[in-house]
Order: structure tokens, then sequence, then C-alpha cells
């Protein structure tokens, strides 16, 4: 019998899967404190795992842990050095979430863009003809748009910018020109120079030692005032103070961010306050087709990692 622990539930269909099976067990556990995974998680085989953190110092009490199943692709929140040499397995739900993401995105530019929620407030505060009269709104059509990180969800949002007639721009270091340019895309191999051009910046990397801080005050230096920033890929990739300190000196228009530095966000962060922010609590994936796809493929990985027949773009090279 394979003891699976779900760190955090996820949609019941996932679950569905494990009792369907003879020998898989799962407790859900809910209280994700570093004391009560320290003191749970020990006599489980595997895990599932959303936005909770394994450090090490949880994982070291974790003797018969084989493999952890991300409800996702990022995997920030793991001590990758301690997994890798305690011959872990790491899975993420590859293919499972981009299409919700790259909405997501479409969603932050569309409603900044068309002023926030200034539309539906002035109807309904009884300021029909006057509501929108100062607002700033502005087209998407003709618009560039520079998508930072050219994977899953940068390609599934390269195709819907295109549809809404931008011109687009990618960075990504690590992706042949051939294929940007088979997407409808132009290949930027100096960022500053886009940076300077953009109308909208979308960011779709892993948060790495080499993307840390990406954003900071001395790109946003060389941006539009007009200029929208979108995060929806980790907290952490801008640098949250001088994006806020930015947004407030009109060096920027506005910014969409879906991922914090840190997670939840507490009530005295400084965008909470920032109305040039349009914020969401990390739930880009957050439609109820992705949330079926990724917990049936978080638990459908589990099982196949047992039986021996995980599918490799699922594993994570470490
Ligand atoms: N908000 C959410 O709920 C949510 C959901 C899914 C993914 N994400 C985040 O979005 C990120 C992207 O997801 P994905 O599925 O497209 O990942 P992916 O691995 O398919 O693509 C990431 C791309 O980033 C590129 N890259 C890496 N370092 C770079 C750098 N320094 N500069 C430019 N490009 C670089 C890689 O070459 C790769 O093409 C994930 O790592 C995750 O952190 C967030």
């Amino acid at each position: 019998m394979y003891k699976i622990a779900i760190i955090e539930e996820f949609h019941k269909a996932g679950l569905r899967l494990f009792d369907q099976k003879k020998n898989f067990s799962y407790e859900v556990i809910k209280d994700v404190s570093d004391e009560n995974l320290i003191k749970k998680l020990p006599s489980f085989d595997g895990c599932t795992l959303r936005i909770s953190k394994l450090t090490s110092n949880i994982l070291k009490h974790c003797k018969k842990l084989k493999v952890i199943s991300r409800h996702g692709v990022g995997y920030n929140n793991v001590d990758l050095d301690y997994i890798k040499k305690n011959n872990i397995t790491l899975l993420i739900t590859n293919n499972a979430n981009h299409i919700s993401v790259a909405e997501h995105v479409m969603y932050m530019m569309l409603t900044i863009s068309k002023g926030f929620l200034s539309h539906d407030r002035s109807v309904r505060d009884g300021l029909f003809n006057t509501g929108i009269k100062d607002i700033q709104t502005f087209e998407l059509s003709d618009k560039n748009m520079l998508i930072i990180g050219f994977g899953r969800i940068g390609r599934a949002l390269i195709n819907k910018c295109k549809s809404f007639n931008m011109k687009v721009s990618v960075y990504d270091p690590y992706v042949d020109e051939k294929l940007i340019n088979s997407f409808g895309g132009k290949k930027i191999n100096r960022l500053d120079d886009a940076f300077k051009d953009s109308n909208f910046i979308s960011l779709h990397v892993p948060l790495t030692h080499e993307t840390k801080n990406m954003i900071n005050m001395n790109n946003i230096k060389l941006m539009k005032s007009s200029c929208v920033i979108i995060n929806t890929a980790r907290g952490g990739v801008i640098n949250e103070n001088d994006l806020d300190e930015a947004l407030r000196k009109n060096m920027v228009f506005g910014a969409g961010i879906d991922v914090f530095e840190s997670e939840p966000v507490s009530s005295s962060h400084p965008f909470i306050n920032n109305k040039k922010i349009l914020l969401s609590p990390h739930s880009a994936t957050w439609t109820n087709e992705c949330k079926i796809r990724m917990a049936e493929l978080t638990a459908q990985n589990i099982i196949d990692f047992f039986e021996k027949k995980i599918d490799k773009s699922m594993l994570v090279k470490l």
C-alpha cells in the first residue's frame, strides 16, 4: 500500500483517481505549518504539493518519501538540492495550465487597458454619464507586446496577442529564433532595447538566480510611462518595492500581479493600496477546467510513478 499525503486540498477529480486504486491510500493535510508537516509527513511514501514550502528542515524527517508531485509547473517552493541528494523524484503537471494562465494575462491586460473596473463602478455609483469621463483607456491593437520567457505559457500567450493584432517581441535566450518566428514573434537579444519600445510586458520565466529581480528600477527607468507590466510567473522576478515606487511616480501606467515574493500576501504589503495594480491571489490557473486537469494529472503522476510508467515530460531533471 502506498501512502500519499495531499498537502493542501485539490479538486476531487484528482482524489477520485486514488479512490479507484486498491494499493493507494491518502490523507489530506490542511495544516501546512512546518511543525505539522514535520509531524505528519514521515509516514508517507509520496506527496502532492501546491504552494506550501518543502524545505530541507521538513524533508530531512521524511525518510520514506520517494516522490513529490507538484500541482502546477513551478517548483521554487521545494528544496531542490536536498531532494537531488536524497533521490526524491519531483513531478510537474506539464501542459495542464498554460491555457488558463495565458487567458489570465489577457484578462489583466484588457482590464487595465479599459480603466480597471471604472466602467462597472460608474454604473453602480449612478455616474452613468460622468463616471468614465476622465479615465485613460486604450486598445491592444497595434501595440508592442514583450513576452519574456517563451515556454508553454509564452507560446500560448503569443497566439492570443496576435489575434488582438499586437506586435510581439520575445526574449528567451534559450529558444531558437526560427521557433519564435514560426509563432509570429520577433526574437530580442538585448532586453534594454525592448523595454524602451514596449507597451505591455508579460513575464513567463521560472524564478532562478538569473531571473531574480529581473524587473527593477534600472530597467523600469527605460520603459514608456504608458507601459503595463504583467507578472503571472513568480514573485521575486520583479522587485516589488521598485515596481510600487515606479507606479506611484507614474513612471509606468499599471501592473497586473498574480504572484508575490511572499504568499499569502500580507495586508501591509504596499501593493494592497496601490490602485494602479490589478491583483489576483496566485489564481491564474483557477479555472474549472484547469483545476480538474491539474488535480487529475497531479494524482495520475504519483500513480504512474509508483507503477513505473511515468511520462518523462512530467519529470523535473535535477
Ligand atoms: N500564476 C500561476 O498560477 C502560474 C501557473 C503556471 C506557471 N507559473 C509560472 O510561470 C513560469 C513559466 O511557466 P511555463 O509553463 O511557461 O514554463 P516553461 O518551463 O515551459 O518556460 C519557461 C521559459 O523561460 C525561459 N527562461 C529561463 N530563464 C530565462 C531567462 N533568464 N530569460 C528569459 N527566458 C528564460 C526558458 O527558456 C523557458 O522557455 C513557471 O516557471 C511558473 O513559475 C505560474
